[in-house]
């Protein structure tokens, strides 16, 4: 038996890497693909949820990560700087770690969540909280890119999305081909573009016998892509993909055009649903933002558009732990109290229900 090696390595021969480029990996990919009875169940199709959570900072994108922190110490750089709504500057921060070097982020100030924020901080970040939205910390950090020695990781670095799209490489091994469908949520469209370049690339090697249909979803709030404009002021509990003027939104439509793709969106109602059917039904915890897959499969299913017997695979961008507070609250405000009961056995067993044994 052997350690998976991480994306890099495991796929140097399908990156941009050579002999010269170090390696900055803490072990991301290899994440599990797992199958989805109840959801196959509910809607007569094979569903498989690529849990993208098991990564090392618990998101997808790690994987982007190594490929752009990798690339950015070939070229000497000795600050990164992202933008963030979380999750990319909880990566940034351990592989720059890695790599001894500095992690500069720019968040929104209020609207990350404390799993992201804590993991920047931990990882010993330069993280700056901006009076503004997530949109407002991009167009700052592109500026600081073109006039200051920094070295940008957010996804408009096409070192991410290759980094990135390993994960739909990963799905062909062990499916044996390419889905009918693939899910994801789309923020900045960034990850919608790699799987869609990582399929590609299967299809013209000769991996697979088609291309999947790319499916993307937004929220409601914060839908610019599905409503065919920016919008100003974008809302959703799902704070990581709360993103108004997407970085890959020309890419996307791209992507969308080759695959015959579809965007949608949902209300936070619909988002925690999915939430709480992909960990209740499915067993996977996810961020709110990463359930929303969940909920696309069963308004396409209903819908009619997702065939019996067909595949699809939804990624789960993001582990449960980062933003936990969702489990507890219920959809009408309150929360989840655990009931409290006395060190006495007989009663617990009564509260649980248990008949004793003769
Ligand atoms: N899911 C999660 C958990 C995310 O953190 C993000 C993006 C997405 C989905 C959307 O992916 O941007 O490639 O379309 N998070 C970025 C961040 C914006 O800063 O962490 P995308």
């Amino acid at each position: 038996s052997r350690q998976w090696r991480g994306v890099i390595r495991e796929y140097a021969d399908r990156l941009d890497v050579s002999e010269a480029t170090p390696v900055v990996t803490l072990g991301e990919g290899g994440t599990p693909l797992i199958d989805a009875a109840t959801l196959s169940a509910r809607t007569g199709a094979n569903v498989w949820i690529k849990f993208e959570g098991m990564n090392p900072t618990g998101s997808f994108k790690d994987r982007g990560m190594t490929m752009a922190v990798s690339k950015a110490v070939e070229h000497g750089a000795k600050v990164v700087i992202c933008a963030s709504t979380g999750n990319t500057s909880a990566s940034a921060a351990a592989y720059a770690t890695k790599a001894g070097i500095t992690a500069a982020v720019l968040v929104p100030q209020g609207k990350i969540a404390l799993g992201k924020l804590s993991q920047a901080i931990a990882h010993n970040a330069q993280l700056l909280q901006v009076e503004g939205n997530f949109d407002d910390c991009l167009d700052i950090a592109r500026e600081l890119d073109a006039r200051y020695p920094v070295h940008l990781v957010n996804s408009v670095n096409n070192d991410r999305i290759e980094g990135q799209k390993t994960a739909a490489f990963e799905v062909v091994e062990v499916l044996g081909d390419a889905p009918d469908f693939h899910l994801v949520p789309l923020g900045n469209a960034g990850n919608y573009t790699a799987y869609h370049r990582g399929y590609r690339e299967e299809l013209a090697r000769g991996a697979t016998t088609r291309l999947p249909r790319m499916f993307g979803f937004q929220a409601e709030g914060s839908a610019p892509i599905v409503r065919g404009h920016v919008v100003k002021d974008p809302e959703t509990i799902a704070s990581a993909i709360r993103i108004g003027n997407p970085a890959s939104w020309k890419l996307a439509l791209a992507a969308h055009e080759d695959s015959n793709g579809y965007f949608g969106m949902f209300s936070d109602a619909r988002i925690l649903e999915a939430h709480r059917i992909l960990s209740a039904e499915v067993g996977v915890f996810a961020e709110p933002a990463s359930a929303i897959g969940v909920a696309g499969l069963l308004e396409r299913s209903d819908a009619g558009e997702i065939p019996k017997g067909s595949t699809v695979v939804i990624t789960v961008t993001g582990h449960g732990l980062k933003d936990p507070q969702w489990a507890v609250r219920q959809p009408d405000g309150s929360e989840v109290a655990p009931t409290v009961v006395p060190v006495d056995t007989d009663e617990i067993a009564g509260l649980l229900g248990l008949a004793a044994q003769e």
